[in-house]
């Protein structure tokens, strides 16, 4: 089977009755044989087969995503499906189904009902992606709590177990991202090598009790897939991963709507306020009416408030739909309505996911009587109800169950701690964002001294590949009360282009608001910036060095335009091509100042109005772990 344009090539067969697959592109070696088939509680299935027939087929498309990074996505393919069936015993079967793109391929196995395997426990998934060489490698660890974790250089074969998305570079500048699909009632995909070769294995997360999944044909697994791209770049222009989601289940998508917020929220994590009830109570009446002001008055559609519900005195039992009496919710929803701004609801769970199933329902409903239309959930807690591990097919089943209830009462769901995001956003638009990465909150309360520079120049390429990212930039004081040697490591204009770089639909402009109203010149930028795009483009992409990237407003002609670097200061210059020709646009500039440097000197921010054309060649100057962000519009 080849891809579309004839680059990749997969041949599958059967090697003494095990079934294995290989890859090449531009009939390079990208994959050598590797093996399929699975470990089952009281057999094996994973020799012994015959092929008893092979479809093909070709399918293309172009689907509109509601929201998203652009609009219309193509989704074109050549597909294969080999079905196998043992050839003596109980006779069981299932199908491999590929399909290759131009950028990378995906498969799955599909089991057919049948009479000899009905219900059955897999122990191991035994899938393998035999690479063709050693490549760097950038992971964070199978057991990274809520993956939380900083993404590592390494090589195939010196890794750990470790979590997908795994990014890869070739020898010969090849950029290479397995990662999975779909992940519907299955547990999450993790890879290991061979002991020194790079073979890699997969490792399913599993129950407390050490199965992996249990199953009931007829089922299909979540689609294994990578991304082959020439550039970094191309790693995340990648639409794979959505074109092997179902299309959406949701058949009006009006009230999903993309947006900027704030919150209650930093001022916790800088202990100014408390979540629980108290003299520095952050969600009250009054704080909360301050920030639907602040909002109005700086184009925010939305308010995060945490802390608002019993039960942060012990973070277990918390209850979904009993405000603590200091917070007016009828008051405080119906004053926000009148402000066009929408309250965002919280949902930590504290991992507690039976207390939470319990009331999920009555929680969405009390949220919908009020207006909210988004909640933040949170499964802080080392193992969901003190036993299962987020990525588990325990915890999958959790997430999807928490973003159809969700959808039923007309909500957004902003997921903090989930299982790795595989693109369900497809399917249900109303998962927005997630966060399953260190974020912002890190350079709050973490004691190795935050972020370090370069992070953010890394997590695009691995955990932005899973999808949108709830990371929460833009913090404006770096003073930190709480650790003191942690501390925001980056430029103040680099906080400005992370709104641009990190994308996410649901985009949380993270401070407190005297902050900003402390620094206003800069933060004009965020209230202009939109979160759902009609184009994206990548101009400039180095892997833990830099990122440029320039995306479009859906709903104007403006461009907006993020530049970041690791923590050296960097020249780049930036043609502009992609922008109308024959038109003279206004660019407004928000760069480092003189001597801005993030260790020493990190706030200075330099504001600038030139005219551009698409003939036009920029050139950014970037200090060390800084940035500069950008916004054009027509003149
Ligand atoms: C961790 C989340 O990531 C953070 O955003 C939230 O404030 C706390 N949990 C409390 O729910």
């Amino acid at each position: 089977m080849q891809s579309p344009d004839g680059a990749i090539v997969l041949d599958m067969g059967l090697d003494e009755g095990r079934l294995f697959y290989t890859l090449k592109k531009d009939k390079k070696d990208i994959l050598n044989k590797s093996y399929l088939g699975f470990d089952l509680k009281d057999s094996s299935l994973k020799d012994n087969f015959r092929i008893t027939g092979t479809e093909t087929r070709s399918f293309s498309e172009k689907w509109d995503q509601p929201w998203g990074e652009e609009v219309t996505v193509d989704n074109t393919y050549n597909e294969l499906k080999v079905n196998v069936e043992e050839t003596e015993g109980l006779k069981r079967k299932f199908s491999v189904v590929f399909r290759v793109f131009n950028d990378g391929f995906g498969f799955r196995y599909e089991f057919p009902e049948q009479a000899n395997l009905k219900d059955f426990v897999i122990m191991d998934e035994l899938t393998e992606f035999a690479l063709a060489g050693n490549h760097k490698t950038w992971s964070i660890p199978y057991d990274t709590e809520f993956y939380e974790g900083l993404y590592t250089p390494s090589v195939v074969n010196k890794l750990d177990t470790v979590c997908t998305p795994l990014t890869m570079e070739t020898e010969d500048g090849m950029f290479l991202a397995i990662h999975e699909a779909n992940l519907t009632d299955y547990a999450a995909l993790n890879l290991y090598p061979d002991s020194n070769s790079t073979v890699l294995h997969t490792y399913l997360t599993p129950w407390s009790t050490g199965e992996k999944v249990f199953m009931s044909a007829p089922h299909v697994t979540p689609w294994r897939t990578m991304i082959i791209a020439g550039n970094a770049g191309d790693l995340m222009l990648s639409r794979l991963m959505l074109n092997l989601n179902e299309p959406s289940k949701i058949a009006d998508t009006s009230w999903i709507q993309p947006g900027r917020y704030i919150g209650i929220w930093w001022g916790m994590h800088m202990k100014k306020y408390t979540w629980d009830q108290g003299p520095k109570h952050g969600a009250t009446t009054e704080n909360t009416l301050k920030y639907i002001d602040f909002a109005a008055k700086h184009n925010f559609q939305g308010v995060l408030v945490e802390g608002w519900n019993k039960g942060w005195e012990d973070w277990r039992s918390f209850e979904f739909t009993v405000a603590y009496p200091d917070f007016d919710i009828a008051k405080i929803t119906d004053y926000a309505a009148a402000k066009h701004v929408k309250l965002i609801g919280h949902h930590e769970t504290g991992g507690n996911t039976q207390n939470y199933e319990k009331q999920m329902e009555d929680g969405f409903a009390y949220y919908q009587k009020h207006g909210v239309n988004a909640v933040k959930t949170g499964y802080v807690g080392g193992k969901l109800d003190g036993k299962e591990m987020h990525s588990s097919q325990y915890g999958v089943r959790h997430y999807r169950k928490v973003i159809e209830t969700a959808a039923k009462y007309q909500i957004m769901i902003d997921n903090h701690e989930p299982v790795m995001p595989t693109g369900l956003q497809r399917t249900y638009p109303n998962l927005m964002t997630q966060e399953g990465v260190r974020g912002q909150e890190w350079n709050a309360w973490s004691v190795d001294g935050g972020n370090p520079p370069e992070h953010t120049t890394i997590i695009p390429f691995t955990r932005g590949l899973a999808g949108p990212m709830d990371f929460t930039p833009v913090i404006f004081n770096f003073d930190n009360p709480v650790i003191s040697q942690t501390r925001v490591r980056t430029t103040l204009a680099k906080q400005l282009a992370l709104f641009v770089v990190l994308y996410s639909p649901l985009q949380m402009a993270a401070d407190m608001i005297e902050n900003y109203e402390n620094n206003p010149a800069p933060f004009e930028f965020i209230t202009q910036c939109p979160t759902n795009w009609a184009k994206t483009v990548i101009p400039h992409a180095k892997i833990g060095e830099y990122i440029t990237i320039a995306r479009k407003d859906r709903n104007s002609d403006n461009w907006f335009i993020g530049s970041i670097t690791n923590a050296d200061s960097r020249e780049l210059s930036l043609k502009l091509d992609f922008l109308d020709k024959n038109t003279t646009y206004k660019m407004k500039i928000f760069k480092d100042g003189k001597d801005a440097d993030w260790k020493t000197n990190p706030y200075p921010v330099d504001i600038e109005e030139i005219e551009v054309t698409s003939d036009s060649v920029i050139q950014l100057n970037l200090a060390k772990g800084g940035g500069m962000a950008v916004m054009i519009s027509k003149m």
